[in-house]
């Protein structure tokens, strides 16, 4: 490993794409674990919490209703050990092997491994600005007719574009999914970051859609868990409960309880408000040591940057990581798609500190102007 000019010898981390650091999640675990040392809490996490008490599903319908406006039925809810383990349940209960699982034509890495654990076909649909185009996600449903039963998308914040679908946009699509009777998988894991994001995809076809909303990037990665809101009360009992006894099995107890926890008091809403806060400053830093403005969202914390063209993009991420920084490449978001093959992603969230996030921008900088 190279030295930075600064001189520190670790690697930078802005290829992963965590929420930057509160301070308020170590207040917030002091909190929590105080708490605990109050209540009986052995006797609390004795029981297995399946779907989740009670308790935990009213809490996580509260939260929810910072994306849906409304108090949605606690029974349509189920609290899980976060957004990848939610899919596995949900992409094995509606696909088959040989089925086809339509995604954005950039989507989120781990659907790749996930679709070949169970057969799955991937097909990425195009996307613009406003996430993905209508024509196009009817000629993918036209074309595979009765095998791709399932869509897979990000319709707020979208890793790695930060594309947010519009109003109208979610309505498109919902209708399409209607004629074409495609289940809606949405996956709102950035979705509270923005503050004027529309109401999900979901609220626009709640018959055919799951929702899943993960805590590990609006909050903190320790606290991982994401809520998934079903079609009715029957199909979330329905498609979690054998789900629950082959694959997830059913929330960490002690996890639950201190989300729960969170949710219920100002924790996690501070914590929220402090991420949006940090990632602001983030960006502020990143548009002067990157030398221009990125034309995304500015609550987005993830940034979606051309590579120059007499490079290649391994080289160019080969090397950096020899300069010491480390970043995503944008073909590993790739579903039979060229739209990655000049890109990286940067995480502004990962680097410990601003002195490190500083560095590592200025070397990409350097990278980006020199060849
Ligand atoms: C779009 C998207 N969904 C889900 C996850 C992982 O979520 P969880 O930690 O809830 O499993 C990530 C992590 O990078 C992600 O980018």
């Amino acid at each position: 490993m190279k030295e930075h000019k600064e001189g520190a010898a670790e690697l930078i981390e802005l290829g992963r794409n965590f929420p930057p650091p509160s301070p308020l999640v170590q207040d917030a675990l002091r909190d929590s674990f105080f708490y605990l040392s109050r209540v009986n809490a052995a006797d609390r996490v004795r029981f297995p919490r399946f779907s989740g008490s009670i308790k935990d599903r009213e809490a996580g319908a509260s939260w929810l209703a910072r994306r849906f406006d409304l108090k949605l039925d606690p029974d349509r809810i189920v609290i899980a050990n976060g957004t990848q383990s939610v899919l596995v349940m949900l992409m094995a209960h509606y696909l088959e092997p040989g089925g086809v699982l339509l995604t954005e034509a950039l989507t989120y890495p781990a659907i790749k491994p996930l679709s070949q654990l169970l057969h799955v076909t991937l097909q990425g649909v195009p996307l613009d600005a406003d996430g993905i185009e209508p024509g196009s996600l009817e000629q993918a449903c036209l074309q595979h007719k009765g095998k791709a039963r399932v869509l897979y998308c990000m319709p707020t914040l979208h890793n790695p574009t930060s594309a947010t679908m519009s109003k109208s946009r979610r309505q498109e699509i919902a209708s399409i999914a209607r004629r074409h009777n495609l289940v809606i998988i949405e996956d709102d894991i950035y979705g509270v970051l923005r503050e004027d994001a529309p109401p999900p995809l979901s609220a626009n076809a709640p018959e055919r859609s799951w929702y899943i909303l993960g805590l590990s990037k609006s909050l903190s990665c320790q606290l991982r868990v994401a809520y998934v809101v079903g079609p009715s009360p029957s199909m979330t009992q329905k498609a979690f409960w054998p789900g629950v006894k082959t694959t997830n099995w059913m929330v960490a107890p002690l996890i639950a309880e201190i989300a729960t926890r969170w949710l219920t008091t100002h924790l996690a809403s501070d914590i929220l408000e402090s991420v949006r806060v940090e990632t602001k400053v983030r960006r502020t830093i990143a548009n002067k040591f990157l030398g221009k403005p990125v034309p995304i969202h500015e609550s987005s914390y993830h940034l979606w940057i051309e590579v120059p063209r007499d490079t290649t993009l391994a080289a160019f991420v080969v090397a950096l990581r020899q300069r010491g920084v480390a970043v995503s490449p944008g073909d590993s978001f790739a579903v039979g798609s060229v739209l990655g093959d000049t890109r990286i992603r940067i995480g502004l969230g990962a680097a410990a500190d601003h002195s490190l996030l500083r560095t590592g921008l200025s070397i990409i900088r350097q990278a980006l102007e020199r060849t």
